[in-house]
């Protein structure tokens, strides 16, 4: 079966040559783009779908969320607005939360999670363990996500539970929780920071999930200064993720890590949690500037960041951060797709890629309720995503 989706005004597509194509046509076949260019010249096909001159863009590739959690923490955002710094230890009221809830609570709210971010535009989305804190629950968490999520990470180093020494629990980390997720998950994430993970542990943790065979990934110098950036390019992570508080050694390494002609580590911004927390935007300009790669995501938690709005981010980090939109929206589509490794089709388990919008890619595509993609920006916090194709199929 065949779809033609003609008739976009604007089609941003986010491929290898950053082209923007007007009054663009795109086919989808099963569930791969199969032809892509001006309407005009579009080939016949089963059905079509007319975008009534509307924009397209690729889904969004949310590749940083929190999504396995039960239970609320208004009062504590309550008071972090009322002038309270984050500090990590609030973690640990989601990890109770979340150890008291079933199995067929935690997937309830776990698919309602992702309906949500569907409807929101996002097509591909990584979540992650980290509010289970134990062997049973960090290997419960990684299951029900594995039956859920596009892709998971294994976060049992997100804070050091109450009653636990820290080496000892990272020593648990590194060993039997490590053996009981490696089956659900792709990813490894550490939380480097003051309050969480020291910089000895952090690498203690990453060594061990190398080993085991999975990919990298860091939460890194969110709250202040510190080694998560350089422990991730150290050790070829494929993202480090807030960079809000970087040296220009920091952005220098970040840059430096893609001249090789290889894949380096994506620098993973996180706008709407950095509100939410009052933290200084992460220095984008310069990074770019300095030849890193750039991913934008919602890290949807209950902690730092409720929302999986990935169009609020764009529109924050252009308002906010100094992107244009076309920049924001790589970011948030091949950027993300990037820090997954999922930006070409050749991965070992041969899916396709997503993220940008080319022929043999997979059919992930967004029609926006506006004639440009700017109109993200332009109308920060308006209901502008008017049809969406996962896979080839309609999700919205
Ligand atoms: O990415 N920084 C660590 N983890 C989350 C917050 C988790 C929470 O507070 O529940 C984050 O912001």
């Amino acid at each position: 079966m065949s779809l033609l989706i003609t008739n976009l005004g604007e089609l941003m597509t986010q491929d290898a040559e950053h082209r923007v194509l007007r009054d663009a046509a795109v086919v989808l076949e099963g569930e791969r783009i199969s032809w892509i260019g001006p309407a005009a010249g579009a080939p016949a096909a089963d059905e079509s779908f007319d975008a009534g001159g509307r924009a397209g863009v690729p889904g969004w590739v949310d590749s940083h969320t929190h999504l396995v959690f039960a239970g609320d923490r208004t009062a504590e955002f309550e008071a972090r607005m009322a002038g309270e710094l984050y500090a990590a230890g609030g973690i640990s009221v989601t990890v109770e939360a979340t150890r008291a809830a079933t199995d067929d609570e935690l997937t309830r709210l776990l698919l309602s999670r992702v309906e949500e971010a569907t409807a929101g535009g996002t097509t591909y989305l990584e979540t992650k363990t980290g509010y289970g804190l134990d062997v049973g629950h960090e290997a419960r968490s990684a299951r029900i996500a594995a039956g859920v999520a596009d892709e998971v990470t294994f976060l049992g180093a997100h804070l050091v539970p109450r009653d636990w020494d820290a080496d000892e629990y990272t020593d648990l980390v590194c060993g039997p929780m490590l053996d009981a997720v490696r089956p659900y998950v792709r990813w490894a994430d550490v939380f480097c920071e003051a309050g969480a993970f020291t910089p000895e542990q952090s690498r203690r943790v990453l060594q061990a999930c190398a080993a085991a065979g999975l990919g990298l990934r860091v939460h890194g110098n969110q709250l202040g200064p510190g080694a998560g950036t350089r422990l991730a390019v150290e050790f070829g992570a494929a993202s480090v993720d807030h960079v809000n508080h970087l040296s220009d050694a920091d952005v220098d390494a970040l840059g430096a890590s893609w001249s090789g002609g290889g894949a380096g580590t994506v620098a993973t911004c996180l706008p709407a949690c950095d509100l939410s927390t009052r933290q200084p935007f992460p220095p984008a300009r310069r990074l770019l500037e300095a030849g890193a790669q750039l991913a934008l995501a919602s890290n949807c938690n209950p902690g730092t960041s409720y929302t999986s709005s990935m169009g609020f981010c764009v529109a924050t980090a252009v308002l906010q951060m100094g992107l244009t939109v076309h920049e924001a929206v790589r970011a948030a589509t091949f950027g993300g797709a990037l820090a997954l490794r999922r930006h070409t089709g050749d991965d070992v388990d041969g899916r396709r890629a997503v993220g940008s919008l080319a022929v043999g890619h997979r059919a992930d595509l967004q029609v926006l309720d506006a004639p440009s993609a700017s109109h993200l920006a332009y109308r920060p916090g308006m209901p502008l995503v008017h049809a969406v194709w996962r896979a080839g199929v309609r999700v919205r």
